[in-house]
């Protein structure tokens, strides 16, 4: 069955260029830049600088809210922090994850996918290949733009005993093929390779006419990715290894407040 939309994404002309870009940029082999946001200032800070799309990853549970992984984030809290993400753009277009067991069944991925598009989503996101193609068609059909989801998925890190690099036998590297080319006749209009070996997300990029968005898969897909306090050393408590930061934010946060307590402290209480 063909998909009904066809990345058109974005409503705003505004919004369009990058929209109607994604595949020209693609042909054109222009590398595409895409980055988290989680809250008004970060959102407005990289749409400002510039970036080509923002995603309201649910990231958020481990590097703002502190879980210890993704699997305790809920549609309310994606809700709650795309609204917020939305509010500090202009110009760029945002992803919204669809958090887990939000999308076990297509009824259920139509339904959450709907809500993330009422808090200010343009495009939604959720993890898997094949196995959820029916869920992928449902959002799709409905017109809502779609973004896969492959390789090493945090939502299934408790299930597979954690971050696991994915394409390393020919077997896994078969089954992520075979799961982009589903991705992609279902309609979506590009996919996260994440933590894929190298020359398969290369292939996977050759392959398919969606974006491909690549973190720690290497440099040959059409996008990367990055969880933005990774790439602003604003979380240094973890870091992948392949995200370098950039800045060091964390440190420059704590000598800001310790210049602040030194002067507050040294003056004589009244
Ligand atoms: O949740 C997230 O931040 C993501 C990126 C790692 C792609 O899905």
């Amino acid at each position: 069955m063909t998909a009904a939309f066809s990345c058109e994404w974005f409503p705003s002309p505004a919004m369009l260029t990058s929209l109607t870009d994604l595949p020209l940029k693609k042909q054109a082999g222009e590398r595409v830049t895409v980055l988290t946001a989680y809250d008004y200032p970060t959102a407005r800070l990289l749409d400002e600088a510039g970036v080509d799309l923002l995603l309201v990853g649910d990231s958020l549970g481990m590097v703002v809210l502190g879980l210890p992984d993704t699997t305790g984030v809920t549609l309310d809290m994606m809700r709650h922090h795309t609204a917020a993400v939305r509010r500090g753009v202009k110009r760029v277009p945002v992803i919204s994850d669809l958090p887990f067991h939000t999308y076990d069944t297509p009824e259920q991925a139509l339904a959450s996918a709907r809500l993330l598009m009422e808090a200010g989503a343009d495009a939604v996101k959720l993890e898997g290949g094949v196995a959820f193609i029916p869920q992928v068609r449902a959002i799709v059909q409905a017109g809502i733009p779609f973004v896969g989801h492959i390789g090493m998925l945090p939502q299934s890190v408790v299930l597979e005993g954690g971050y696991k690099k994915k394409g390393k036998t020919p077997a896994q590297a078969e089954q992520l093929i075979a799961d982009a080319l589903a991705l992609d006749a279902a309609g979506a209009c590009a996919m996260v390779l994440e933590s894929v070996v190298a020359e398969v997300a290369t292939e996977i990029t050759r392959q398919v006419k969606a974006t491909t968005i690549g973190i720690g898969a290497g440099p040959g897909t059409d996008a990367q990715v990055l969880v933005t306090p990774d790439l602003i050393g604003s979380f240094p408590w973890f870091r992948p290894p392949f995200a370098k930061a950039r800045a060091d934010v964390a440190s420059e946060i704590q000598r800001a407040v310790k210049e602040w307590m030194t002067d507050v402290t040294a003056k004589p209480a009244p």
